[in-house]
């Protein structure tokens, strides 16, 4: 192999790994068409779930602050979360249970901030956490989780799992 032959040859392995790392960094904004430019996609139901971490972001931001505002707004959000309908991915009793839980704890958190009680506050909000992980576990053991039924279990599987961090 020549020099310039080299060359050519290493130029093509950099934009090889250029090319991949490329693609690399633009994964994590798969889900973003999935929501948002196709509203019909039966996955769209995937959306109470993004805002309702959202809302729990705000809630611990609001915590931090001792934003007694932020934390009712993020309780608000939350409470809403679980009022539609497609937050009942399923109708198992645990799974109710485990809303119905979730919905205390968020009630319990709203209080707090309402009469100003950070630590009150706080303790819902570890509480709460507690339900979602509790939750999840129940779905992701039952193999309930991330198979909605309005979409082939296969495509379903793959896309929620590639978007798992
Ligand atoms: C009563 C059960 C339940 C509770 C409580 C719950 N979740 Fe979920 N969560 C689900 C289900 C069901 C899914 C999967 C939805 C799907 O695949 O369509 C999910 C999915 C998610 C996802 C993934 C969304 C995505 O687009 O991949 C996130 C993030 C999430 N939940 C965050 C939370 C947070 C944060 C809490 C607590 C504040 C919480 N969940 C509490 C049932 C619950």
């Amino acid at each position: 192999m020549t020099n310039s032959y080299r060359s050519v040859a290493w130029a093509g392995v950099a934009a090889i790994a250029l090319g991949s790392a490329g693609a690399a960094q633009d994964r994590p904004k798969v889900p973003e068409p999935l929501t948002k430019s196709r509203p019909d996609d039966p996955r769209k139901k995937l959306t109470v779930m993004q805002r309702k971490l959202a809302h729990a972001q705000k809630v611990l931001e609001g915590l931090a602050k001792e934003d007694y505002d932020k934390i009712r707004g993020g309780s608000d959000g939350l409470m809403e979360c679980v009022k539609e309908s497609s937050w009942r991915i399923n109708d198992t009793d645990k799974y109710l249970l485990f809303s119905n839980e979730f919905l205390r704890t968020v009630e319990n958190l709203r209080k707090a901030a309402k009469d100003k009680k950070i630590d009150a506050a706080a303790l819902a909000y570890v509480d709460m956490t507690l339900t979602c992980v509790k939750c999840h576990r129940y779905l992701r053991e039952a193999g309930i989780a991330l198979v909605p039924a309005a979409v082939p279990p296969a495509t379903t599987t793959a896309s929620t799992v590639a978007r798992r961090p």
